[in-house]
């Protein structure tokens, strides 16, 4: 074993794996498209109506907790596009609207994603007012001429001040950083995530470059023009990371996430660990626990067409299926073995109605790919990891 494999199979999630209920809130407006994003974040000339979009947020709300009354939100996740082009005004009147309608536990977490700008920076003391105390902020690299590739509008010195300003402010703060990235030698990953992690708190999240479908990057990508590092030089730069973080006291809980004890972001451990939570605002996803029934609510994408649903129906959800024993099941292996805390085999028993096939599990473990933790979690091995998808299509068949 490694000390990369080390690394991995000592981190735990500190926080417990108890039913949970999150909000999240999409805001669906960008400044500029960056070339390599396909999230649902457009670019509008004409400025936003603030009030108009925190009534439609109100009412759609409001529609959700007629569906699930009585939750007592843990988590709400203001993300984007970029929230922190809201109003911080905007940003409370969404968060009354919640406490409004559910109880919010005393210790509940609320984040808000932030593009690292001095402008943004300007800002979090009154997101901070309003109720906000975690902020994701995405850095993406530390390199000037890197994120100019990456089209960011900020340098690297205005996101370190952002986050300098963001531990000034909020008691919890994290910082995304886009790794893997064209002619990124191992070296130049190390310097980097080694001088990223001096400024960081309890949490990073490392994503690898994925070239999406439909974006410039990957018509660049079609065209030769942008070569990100092959499978092999990626699993390297992933190893790096893994040993870096871990030697750092921020250790590997999920794939691409980053924590100490305790840092854990807990609404995305709500999606991870298949709990409940509320999807509000264009092209949101929800999982709603309804009369023992789960169901998969997905909202309208376009966020004017989103705006005139919710006006004209009081919420702009589009799809509301009845998940499958066996979609939920799958569901809850794909989003679950990605922790690695791995998953608890008795609540899949509970919702696939039927155990894991010994025969797949002895075959995996044989190559090396899972393990089965001293608590009886099964859990993805670092050498899993990387082919994680398989692994899931091999378990759940
Ligand atoms: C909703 S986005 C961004 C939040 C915020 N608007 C920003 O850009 O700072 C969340 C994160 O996803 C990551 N991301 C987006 N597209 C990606 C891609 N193609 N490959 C890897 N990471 C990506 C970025 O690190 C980004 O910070
Ligand atoms: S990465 Fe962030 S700022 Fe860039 S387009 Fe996507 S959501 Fe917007």
């Amino acid at each position: 074993m490694s000390a990369a494999d080390r690394s991995v199979s000592a981190a735990r999630v500190s926080i417990p794996d108890e039913p949970a209920f999150g909000v999240y809130i999409h805001w669906p407006f960008c400044l500029s498209k960056c070339p390599y994003c396909d999230f649902n974040s457009h670019v509008r000339r004409e400025p936003i109506d603030e009030a108009r979009w925190a009534r439609a947020f109100a009412a759609e709300i409001a529609a959700t907790a007629e569906r699930v009354p009585g939750r007592v939100v843990s988590t709400v996740f203001l993300g984007g596009g970029t929230p922190s082009l809201m109003q911080p005004r905007t940003v409370g009147a969404v968060l009354e609207t919640i406490a409004g309608h559910w109880q919010v536990a005393p210790d509940v977490e609320i984040t808000l994603e932030a593009n690292p700008t001095s402008v943004e920076a300007e800002r979090f003391r009154g997101y901070r007012s309003a109720g906000v105390n975690r902020v994701s902020l995405g850095v993406q690299a530390l390199d000037d001429r890197a994120l100019v590739a990456l089209g960011r509008t900020h340098s690297a010195r205005e996101a370190l001040d952002a986050v300098g300003v963001a531990g000034a402010v909020f008691e919890r703060y994290s910082f995304d950083l886009i790794y893997a990235r064209p002619e990124q030698s191992a070296e130049q990953w190390s310097r980097e995530l080694r001088a990223a992690l001096a400024r960081a708190g309890e949490h990073v999240s490392l994503y690898q470059l994925t070239i999406e479908p439909e974006t410039p990057f990957a018509t660049l990508h079609a065209a030769g023009k942008l070569r990100p590092p092959d499978e092999d030089a990626a699993r390297i730069l992933y190893d790096v990371t893994q040993e870096i973080c871990a030697a750092h006291g921020l250790p590997a809980y999920e794939i691409s996430n980053h924590a100490r004890p305790g840092g854990e972001c807990r609404h995305n451990l709500i999606y991870w660990r298949a709990h409940e939570y509320a999807g509000i605002g264009p092209g949101a996803h929800g999982r709603l626990d309804i009369g023992g029934e789960r169901h998969a609510t997905v909202t309208e994408k376009g966020p004017e067409a989103w705006l005139a649903r919710v006006e004209k129906y009081g919420h702009g959800v589009i799809t509301d299926e009845v998940l499958m024993v066996a979609e939920a099941a799958d569901e809850f292996l794909l989003m679950g073995l990605r922790l690695a805390e791995g998953i608890d085999v008795t609540r899949y028993t509970q919702i696939a109605g039927r155990s894991l096939e010994p025969g797949r599990i002895a075959m995996l473990r044989q190559h090396g790919l899972i393990e089965t933790t001293a608590s009886g979690r099964m859990r993805v091995t670092l050498s899993g990891f990387p082919v994680l998808d398989a692994v899931v299509a091999d378990l759940a068949a």
